[in-house]
């Protein structure tokens, strides 16, 4: 066994935080070797709730769970932490957009950014989850200055799964058979799912679907799915972003040997996109963890159109949140 990781949850006693905790717990995200010490952080009016969360923690017996912390200090729960998660924040309603969040939630990123500045470990993975994603993370790194930008990444692989997860229902096979589509720009309408990249079947996808569908129904379905989740939930995806919050960190923490993943990460200057923009690109992870943009993909005009769509959105969130930076 190796010696434990210290990883901080915020809003652990939240939605996503109800299904995240069970994955990391056993072992999916960091490793089936990998033991934790769990340092969840709510506001004060979760912390009963945190409690409950807690109590059934310690009564799953997961072997991996070295210790866990349950606090509303975000100093105690970024403490040495190694891995961060950094979903607690307000989630929409029907009629909203992400961005409609950010007067709420963009706040608590420059506290949270500075207590992760001053307490985590210098090598710390922090992954943003609360909306508007891109630009909390922008704002959480921006109040972070100590640390490396490349510590922080905002999670569009929810995306790319739900991408994965049409154009394997559109083929008619399983949802492993598909590899390699990404996400570009913003966790938002605006983002562009590309299939140059991917495979279905060991095939190239672009072979496979008709250019009208991928760039009409595909597209549609895959940027508003939050929302229809919304509409037929009555409440934000949660167990679908924990998963994906799973996969982020595990290939993040682990490496993809090769495969392609969405990363939302401080841009510097890649395809054009301006530096410091929190910005999906494709990206590969190291085994020593270190993300790579896939550099030299060719571009069409719709896909450059598509990306300086997103840059103008995050480029008017950035402008938005200017006095939190
Ligand atoms: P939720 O309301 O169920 O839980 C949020 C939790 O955060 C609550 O327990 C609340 O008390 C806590 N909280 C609020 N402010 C906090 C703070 N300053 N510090 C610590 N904890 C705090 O919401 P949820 O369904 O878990 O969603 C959380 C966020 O994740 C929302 O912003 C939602 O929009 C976002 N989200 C993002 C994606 C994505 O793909 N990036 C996907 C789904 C949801
Ligand atoms: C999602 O994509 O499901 C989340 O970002 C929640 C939302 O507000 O859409």
């Amino acid at each position: 066994m190796k010696a434990p990781i210290r990883v901080a949850v915020t809003g652990a006693a939240g939605n996503i935080g109800y299904a995240l905790l069970w994955r990391i717990a056993s072992g999916d995200c960091f490793g089936a070797d990998q033991p934790v010490i769990l340092q969840l952080l709510e506001i004060p009016p979760g912390m009963e709730r945190l409690q409950g969360v807690v109590m059934e923690l310690v009564d799953s017996a997961f072997d991996l769970v070295h210790g866990i912390v349950g606090t509303s200090d975000p100093a105690e729960a970024f403490k040495d932490a190694d891995a961060i998660f950094l979903v607690g924040s307000r989630p929409r309603s029907a009629g909203m957009d992400r961005a409609d969040l950010v007067a709420a939630n963009g706040p608590i990123f420059v506290g949270q950014g500075k207590a992760i500045n001053d307490n985590a470990s210098r090598d710390v993975k922090v992954l943003v989850v609360g909306n508007p994603c891109n630009t909390n993370c922008l704002i959480a790194q921006r109040n972070a200055p100590d640390l490396d930008p490349s510590c922080f990444s905002a999670m569009t692989r929810l995306d790319q799964n739900r991408a994965a997860g049409q154009l394997a229902l559109k083929a008619g096979v399983p949802v492993a058979k598909v590899r390699d589509v990404f996400v570009w720009g913003n966790h938002a309408d605006t983002m562009y799912p590309d299939i140059s990249e991917a495979k279905v079947d060991a095939r190239p996808a672009g072979e496979l679907y008709e250019d009208a569908w991928l760039k009409g129904e595909f597209k549609k379905v895959v940027s508003t799915r939050g929302k229809a989740i919304i509409n037929a939930r009555g409440a934000s995806s949660a167990a679908s972003a924990a998963s994906a919050a799973t996969d982020h960190m595990r290939d993040w923490w682990r490496g993809t040997d090769g495969r392609i993943v969405s990363m939302a990460i401080p841009s510097k200057g890649w395809y054009g996109v301006d530096e410091g923009l929190v910005f999906s690109f494709p990206c590969t992870v190291d085994g020593e963890g270190r993300a790579h943009v896939v550099a030299d993909l060719e571009l069409d005009d719709y896909a450059k159109a598509q990306i300086q769509i997103n840059v103008d959105a995050l480029a008017g969130e950035r402008q938005a949140v200017s006095e939190l930076l």
